[in-house]
């Protein structure tokens, strides 16, 4: 069940740039986007890169791993369709509060290995390359 979670002093957040915060085992990325908390998960939809190393400039957070951006008010990356999710803030007694949902679920070596391979399967990455002859 999401529940409201204290994270951050409002005043150790800035506009220029992102911190990362440890919360209910998933890793957040927190800024400031006109003057209001903002936080997305810290994981770039590209290639996983954490998003809490960029710059901030008006609310639009640089990666950077290859500089995609993203909008920190809503997760979605600027001139792609990809996203990463956002989560809801509000500041109560000078603190930030971020709705944060359950637990991320903490995998077996079986289930990672599943789940990779899924990943792997759908984008067709698996099926190509030396040892891996194409699929007829
Ligand atoms: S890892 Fe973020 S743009 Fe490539």
């Amino acid at each position: 069940m999401p529940s409201w979670e204290r994270i951050i002093r409002l005043a150790d957040l800035s506009d220029r740039r992102a911190v990362r915060v440890a919360c209910k085992g998933h890793a957040l990325c927190l800024s400031l986007a006109g003057g209001s908390p903002v936080a997305v998960a810290d994981e770039c939809a590209h290639r996983n890169t954490a998003l809490s190393g960029g710059l901030v400039r008006d609310g639009i957070l640089t990666c950077p791993g290859h500089f995609w951006r993203y909008d920190l008010r809503t997760g979605q990356c600027i001139n792609r369709p990809d996203r990463v999710a956002s989560h809801e803030c509000r500041v109560a007694d000078g603190w930030v509060h971020v709705l944060m949902p359950d637990p991320a679920p903490v995998l077996g070596l079986r289930a990672m290995l599943l789940a990779v391979a899924g990943r792997a399967r759908d984008t067709g990455a698996a099926t190509t390359g030396p040892g891996h002859p194409p699929r007829p």
